[in-house]
């Protein structure tokens, strides 16, 4: 019987990997740094055998999607920042097991899903950036799910609960992290160098610390009633389906943990960024 052992909300924004690679920014993500740290730590100490990352970069158009390739390897570039993030070199072994097994539960539940193998098929930076670092010596498999930029909250809700039971009928040890932010508003262009650190607007910068205070406080219900409108006014990533989908997996308004707050609450570019891991 498998289990889920660690279940978070974590950041992939580029400036990580220019702290991490370039002389001029060293020190600008320290925090998410130490955080992807603590996230690698939680994983050894969970024993976790496979990542299944929900991937805010790899959007789709219809269905629900699944990169269930026996391994994914490559170089990558990101196409949208590529000034920001190059040379990202990535091995991983995939878990096509487990993929077929949440294809099973989706489709269950009357949801169009796909395992996919194709040997084209690549990974996206919401999956490899946060891996590079928090799986570097863990070596575990993974799994990336795409994010439906046209599915509703609801859809993703019991998209999240199909994952669940798909773990729970696995033979492993099984991380989720919702990969994306919080609000994401891009600054306009000519903004965009000196808001490198900030929040674009106050709104969503104080709508963010609202959400993260309603999860400190472990107001699930609260938080979850805000979700579909949080999503469109703060302008979510993705439409905040990531989130959707870990609260899915999390039990929705019966979740009862709490939060771990591995980097606390930062700009980046416009948006905003944490992250934090949910008790399992
Ligand atoms: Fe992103």
């Amino acid at each position: 019987m498998g289990n889920l052992v660690l279940a978070a909300k974590i950041t992939h924004v580029p400036t990580i990997w220019m702290s991490h690679t370039i002389e001029k920014y060293k020190g600008l993500r320290t925090s998410a740094l130490d955080g992807y740290e603590k996230l690698r730590q939680a994983a050894i100490a969970a024993k976790v055998d496979t990542f299944i990352v929900i991937d805010t970069h790899w959007i789709v158009n219809q269905g629900f999607h699944l990169n269930a390739k026996p391994r994914h390897e490559g170089n990558f570039i990101s196409h949208e920042l590529p000034h920001m993030l190059s040379d990202l070199a990535y091995d991983y072994h995939g878990n096509p097991e487990l993929g077929a097994l949440i294809v099973d539960e989706v489709r269950a539940d009357g949801h169009r899903a796909l395992a996919h193998d194709h040997p084209d098929l690549g990974v996206e930076y919401g999956t490899l950036l946060p891996m590079y670092f928090i799986n570097k010596g863990v070596n575990a498999r993974v799994l990336p799910i795409a994010a439906n930029q046209f599915s509703t909250i609801d859809e993703n809700r019991q998209f999240g609960a199909a994952i669940r039971r798909a773990i729970d009928k696995s033979e492993g040890n099984v991380a989720l992290f919702a990969s994306g932010s919080l609000s994401h508003a891009f600054w306009e262009n000519s903004k965009s160098v000196e808001g490198v650190n900030k929040v674009n607007g106050a709104f969503n910068e104080q709508t963010d610390h609202h959400v993260l205070e309603l999860w400190e406080n472990g107001d699930w219900s609260a938080f979850l009633d805000m979700l579909p409108d949080y999503a469109v006014r703060c302008v979510g990533e993705c439409g905040m389906v990531d989130t959707a989908m870990l609260f899915g997996a999390l039990g929705w308004k019966d979740y009862g943990g709490s939060i771990t707050t591995m980097t606390p609450y930062f700009g980046s570019s416009g948006t905003g960024q944490v992250n934090i891991t949910f008790s399992v």
